[in-house]
């Protein structure tokens, strides 16, 4: 088992909900270890830089969109096998297709705007972390 560190994003949908705090509290709760921390607005140039990897499906336009039409709050999570341990906790990316007690789950509300975002492998972890944080912002 290896320590890990993981980028999550609580997107515009969870902000607006006020899920902010309860969905730090449920990752806190499941062991994880909050090592960063900030709210910020995307600007749409940012979120197509952020989401590059998908500039060819056909949703790109429409998540870009919505990850720059609010506040976001990032945060970088620590633990033993915290990409996949964190990629579970927040479920399936369709909220409907996701398991009970998941963060989709509860907070999101369709394939589009589904309350969380968070890093699925390590080589997408060692992008995403410093897109949002210097080595400066993240603690210990
Ligand atoms: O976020 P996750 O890694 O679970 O899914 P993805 O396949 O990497 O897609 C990135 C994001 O694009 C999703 O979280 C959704 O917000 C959005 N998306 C969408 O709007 N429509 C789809 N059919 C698939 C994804
Ligand atoms: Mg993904």
């Amino acid at each position: 088992m290896a320590i890990e560190q993981t980028l999550v994003i609580i997107k515009p949908d969870a902000v607006s909900k006020n899920a902010v705090g309860d969905i730090i509290r449920i990752f806190q709760e499941k062991g994880l270890k909050l090592k960063a921390l900030k709210m910020t607005k995307l600007t749409k140039e940012d979120a197509k830089k952020f989401y590059i990897v998908h500039k060819d499906r056909p949703f790109y336009d429409e998540l870009t969109d919505f990850m720059s039409s609010g506040p976001v709050v990032a945060m970088v999570l620590e633990g033993e096998n915290a990409i996949s341990y964190v990629r579970e906790i927040i479920g399936a990316t369709d909220p409907a297709k996701a398991a009970e007690g998941t963060i989709r789950k509860l907070y999101g509300t369709d394939v589009g705007k589904n309350a969380v975002h968070a890093s699925d492998s390590p080589e997408s972890a060692k992008v995403e972390i410093p897109f949002f944080f210097s080595q400066l912002e993240i603690v210990g």
